[in-house]
């Protein structure tokens, strides 16, 4: 069964209210979504698997680890890659995979606009990155394309969660572990998390 794990490091508690300050400028919370998206990643990814690696020093040999793993970013644009140059920096040698998808105004569903994921052998773990889980319906449809791809463990990572996100997401890909920075009270008429921060992509890209 998945579990969604909110953090509560300081440090991204601190970050998280700055990120959602209205007064908060684009390039500053740019800046603060890579920085959550650091912190965030470093925590999600705690049970990668090492394999032990000698590596020689300038005094002597010691006995190391190494990660050895067949990891994708999966970014949702556009927010989510507001978050990808953090995961980059994390896992430089990562490939990343882009899935387009925005939110139909008026019934909140999901409408794909681009999916490139190859044909053939998929990767075995995929870092979802989308700063807004709200209704979840985007992040279900990701998921989905990832598991028709093949993909047999998922992971998402997300800046802020609505309820109603985290249970559509648990109820439909019970499989799927959630990391988030925050988790707030509910969903606003219009889809909006409350008090969430705003349109995370407009407030990235000054739309
Ligand atoms: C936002 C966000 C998620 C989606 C979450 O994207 O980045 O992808 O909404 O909402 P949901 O959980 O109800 O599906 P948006 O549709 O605003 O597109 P954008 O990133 O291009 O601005
Ligand atoms: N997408 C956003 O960018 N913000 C929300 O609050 C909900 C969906």
């Amino acid at each position: 069964m998945a579990k969604a794990s909110v953090s509560d490091h300081p440090l991204i508690q601190h970050k998280l209210t700055l990120l959602r300050g209205v007064e908060t400028e684009s390039p500053h919370f740019r800046q603060l979504i890579q920085e959550l998206s650091l912190l965030l990643g470093a925590e999600a990814l705690r049970s990668l698997p090492c394999e032990p690696k000698t590596v020689q020093t300038p005094l002597g040999e010691c006995q190391g680890h190494y990660l050895n793993v067949d990891i994708a970013l999966i970014p949702i644009l556009r927010a989510g890659l507001g978050m990808t140059d953090a995961m980059l920096q994390l896992l430089p040698q990562a490939k990343v995979w882009h899935l387009g998808m925005f939110r139909d105004e008026k019934e909140l569903r999901p409408v794909a606009y681009y999916n490139k994921l190859p044909r053939g052998k998929p990767v075995k773990h995929a870092l979802l990155l989308d700063p807004m889980l709200a209704t979840g319906g985007s992040a279900v449809a990701a998921v989905d394309a990832l598991k028709e791809w093949g993909v047999e463990q998922i992971t998402f990572l997300g800046i802020l969660a609505a309820p109603e996100g985290v249970q559509a997401l648990t109820q439909n890909h019970p499989d799927v572990d959630i990391f988030l920075c925050g988790l707030d009270q509910k969903l606003n008429d219009k889809g909006y998390i409350v008090p969430g921060l705003g349109d995370a992509g407009d407030r990235q890209y000054r739309t």
